[in-house]
């Protein structure tokens, strides 16, 4: 499975060039991505890097990858992030790994968001192998909380009686729908219009670019 996850990455890191912007995604897939960026760094590619966690910015760090921010460059040339589920249609579920308001910050600022995943990762509908992260604000988070299951959903916080708590000091929800998400574009309004929701795990439309890594090589999704 991590050489699939490499492989992907890898693969990937193929699209960045010397001089560019570069998001650095979260989560076991990114991990590869970022070493490789790294290895580029070392070769001599003069590139900046804005970090979608702190765990990416220490492993940037790590590495010696030039870090800068969003509010300093602007728009970036290429992310590479890893995703829970992929659809057909490129739309995703990220999340799993705690990171997704950053990860939705920076691939919003982002002109070439590209996912690597294996292929595990693909399904028809998404919701149906991975339950959806949301972020939500620590205050009244359990009113917050039944105001998300009125939309037909179970809703569990991460990590229970120790709450899981983000680089952003707030709560992860994940939502399990009994037959996956049929409207992910209805979803995510709706529960934007929830007060206490910072933001959900749906990245619809934002994937341009997705490296699928399986028994049979890398092969990639794109969006027309
Ligand atoms: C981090 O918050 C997530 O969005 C990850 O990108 C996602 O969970 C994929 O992680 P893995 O590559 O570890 O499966």
């Amino acid at each position: 499975m991590s050489d699939r996850k490499r492989l992907a990455a890898e693969k990937a890191v193929e699209l960045v060039r010397d001089g560019m912007k570069v998001g650095l995604g979260t989560g076991s897939t990114a991990y590869y991505a970022i070493e490789a960026i790294g290895r580029l760094v070392r070769e001599g590619y003069a590139l900046q890097a804005v970090p979608t966690s702190l765990a990416s910015e220490r492993q940037a760090r790590e590495l010696g990858i030039p870090l800068t921010t969003l509010d300093e460059v602007g728009m970036l040339d290429i992310t590479i992030d890893g995703a829970d589920e992929v659809d057909g249609n490129l739309d995703l579920i990220k999340g799993l790994g705690g990171a997704l308001l950053r990860e939705k910050i920076v691939a919003h600022s982002t002109r070439t968001e590209v996912i690597v995943v294996d292929d595990s990762k693909l399904v028809r509908t998404l919701g149906t192998r991975s339950p959806l992260p949301v972020e939500v604000v620590p205050f009244s988070h359990g009113r917050t909380r039944l105001y998300m299951e009125e939309l037909g959903c179970q809703a569990e916080l991460r990590g229970g009686d120790r709450p899981f708590v983000t680089d952003n000091g707030n709560y992860i929800y994940h939502l399990h729908f009994e037959r996956g998400i049929r409207d992910p574009y209805g979803l995510q309004q709706r529960l934007r219009e929830i007060p206490g929701v910072v933001e959900t795990g749906l990245f619809l439309k934002m994937a341009k670019k997705v490296f699928v890594a399986s028994d049979e090589g890398v092969r990639v999704m794109e969006r027309v």
